[in-house]
């Protein structure tokens, strides 16, 4: 059983590799795999602000170069007042990527959090079942 106030600490800490350049809003992710190894996101902005990439999704694609599919939890942190919530994309993408029973951990600028699964914050998700082979 992993701890979740350490991978929540390890979002906190992942805040300080954002490169928020147009928003100024630090975001950090820290995505447990089954293999025990964390993998680390931060949200990565650009002046063709469409191109910019969430903290979730930095940290569900690097481990999934790693060779990582299987996932315990991920834990994102914002400097906000409420706990920070996963937009759409990233819902989609760590729904397919990390499997419906994703523990998310959102964590708030005090470093409070709360947890939902993934298939609880996408319910009714698209997936690889609705494609034809
Ligand atoms: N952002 C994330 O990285 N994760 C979230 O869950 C919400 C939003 C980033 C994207 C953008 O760089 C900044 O926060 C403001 O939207």
């Amino acid at each position: 059983m992993y701890n979740a106030k350490d991978l929540v600490q390890q979002a906190i800490n992942a805040k300080s590799r954002a490169l928020p350049t147009y928003s100024n809003f630090h975001v950090g992710a820290a995505l447990l795999a089954k293999s025990g190894k964390v993998y680390l996101g931060a949200n990565i902005e650009n002046s063709s602000y469409g191109l910019t990439i969430c903290a979730e999704r930095t940290a569900a694609f690097s481990a999934i170069i790693e060779g990582e599919r299987e996932f315990e939890a991920i834990a994102i942190a914002g400097d906000s007042d409420d706990y920070i919530s996963p937009c759409g994309a990233c819902r989609q993408v760590l729904v397919e990527m990390c499997g419906k029973g994703l523990q998310v951990f959102m964590v708030n600028g005090k470093g409070e959090f709360k947890q939902n699964t993934i298939d609880e914050l996408i319910p009714y998700s698209f997936g690889k079942e609705f494609l034809k082979p």
